[in-house]
């Protein structure tokens, strides 16, 4: 690190980052899940904290290390990070990079399920509550900037655009994951071909690593916190 212990552009400033994917109980040893490996909200993380601020990072189950110079808040449900979020607050900035199940089983078994012989049990999903619209809709200690993700395979801007007005946030990070190469943009790879969309317009960003993606994020973040500070 070439600044100097306690500078850079986001000292001074709290930043929450929600990462991974969220794990939904069937019955105590089943869940429902998906194919967030936390590579990105991870990186945004530590890079923030390479900028000098002061991170949270509330993540679900990942089988990637925590990383260095975070406060990590490990949760397993979708509810579970809502109240670990709610708790971290008031930040400066939150990034919502988690990829939060939207449903959940109604009445998840209180002992393993078992096969009974008559034939294959039903759930009734419920939805989860949207953590980025709670906190992006707040009308007291509202962070200064709320970032979402939004994953598309199709009419990527117009989709981010939607999201963004639907969730109330100011930027999202729009992730085409339809047209790009191998391991680009897939859950689990390394790159990303990202847009941010916001008010102001789209900031198109050519393909690149996640850390990159995530230390271009951080310097973005950073200079919006200044503009936008009196
Ligand atoms: N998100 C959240 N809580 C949820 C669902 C989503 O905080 N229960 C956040 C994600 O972390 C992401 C953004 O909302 O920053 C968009 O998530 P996405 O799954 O793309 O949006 P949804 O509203 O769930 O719409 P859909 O999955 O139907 O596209
Ligand atoms: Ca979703």
């Amino acid at each position: 690190l070439l600044r100097p212990p306690g500078g850079g552009p986001l000292a001074g400033k709290r930043v929450l980052v929600t990462s991974g994917p969220t794990h939904e109980p069937l019955d105590p040893v089943r869940f429902i899940a998906n194919r967030s490996s936390g590579k990105q909200g991870h990186a945004i993380a530590r890079a923030a904290a390479d900028l000098g601020a002061d991170v949270t990072l509330v993540s679900g189950p990942v089988s990637i290390p925590d990383p260095p110079g975070v406060t990590v808040v490990h949760v397993e449900t979708a509810r579970e990070m809502l109240a670990a979020v709610e708790s971290h607050m008031p930040v400066d900035a939150a990034v919502f990079c988690a990829a939060v199940a939207d449903w959940r089983a109604a009445q998840p078994g209180e002992e393993k399920l078992k096969k009974d012989g008559s034939g294959a049990p039903s759930f009734s999903l419920v939805e989860n509550p949207d953590i980025l619209a709670t906190i992006a809709k707040r009308t007291e200690a509202r962070p200064t900037l709320v970032v979402g993700f939004a994953a598309e395979t199709e009419k990527v801007i117009e989709h981010a655009q939607s999201k963004l007005a639907r969730k109330g946030c100011d930027w999202i990070v729009a992730n085409d994951v339809s047209h790009a190469g191998p391991g680009v943009g897939v859950m689990g790879g390394d790159r990303n071909t990202v847009s941010i969309v916001s008010q102001a317009g789209v900031e198109n960003w050519p393909t690149m690593g996640k850390d990159a993606v995530a230390t271009r994020l951080a310097e973005r973040m950073a200079k919006q916190l200044k503009d936008t500070q009196w």
